[in-house]
């Protein structure tokens, strides 16, 4: 596969996408993919920037074993030039990154991260566990998508 760098928003950069990113470096380190696939995260709020992962997604992860190492960051237009896909969580990020960025090709980076579930139907958003908690399920979410994504870029890598 060709190298694909990826970047997944949500709002606040410390709950669902640093955990996103978290699962797929996870999935794509068991597929010995490093090499081919660059993988941030960042938020379209600015609220939180610099700061650690909430808690509550550390926890989750740790529990899963999966590692966050991150501080928290905001999405900015020049950023639609570093990343091939820019993954958003919920319909709310899709519309904010949107109205950033600059031009067409831009605009077509930006998908929802569930849409690449094969499993998933009628919302596709992932919802905010910040203020209504649910981070197992969010984590469930979050993984199934990433490995219908990495199943997506490299054909039976995302089924381990
Ligand atoms: P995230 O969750 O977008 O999944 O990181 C949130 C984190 C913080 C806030 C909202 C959502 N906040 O309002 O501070």
């Amino acid at each position: 596969m060709t190298r694909v760098r990826l970047c997944f928003v949500c709002l606040g950069n410390i709950c669902r996408s640093p955990t996103a990113a978290g699962l797929m470096r996870h999935h794509v380190r068991l597929a010995g993919l490093e090499e081919a696939v660059e993988i941030e995260s960042a938020g379209t709020g600015s609220w939180h920037v610099g700061g650690p992962p909430d808690r509550r997604a550390l926890a989750e992860a740790c529990r899963r074993g999966v590692e966050l190492d991150h501080r928290a960051r905001q999405f900015v237009a020049t950023d639609f030039a570093r990343f091939d896909l820019v993954l958003a969580m919920d319909h709310a990020n899709v519309a904010d990154l949107l109205a950033l960025a600059p031009d067409a090709d831009a605009a077509a980076k930006v998908r929802l991260l569930r849409s690449f579930d094969p499993a998933a139907d009628g919302d596709l958003a992932v919802p905010d566990p910040y203020y209504e908690g649910g981070f197992a399920h969010v984590f469930d979410l979050l993984d199934a998508a990433c490995r219908g994504l990495l199943e997506t870029l490299a054909p039976g890598f995302g089924r381990s």
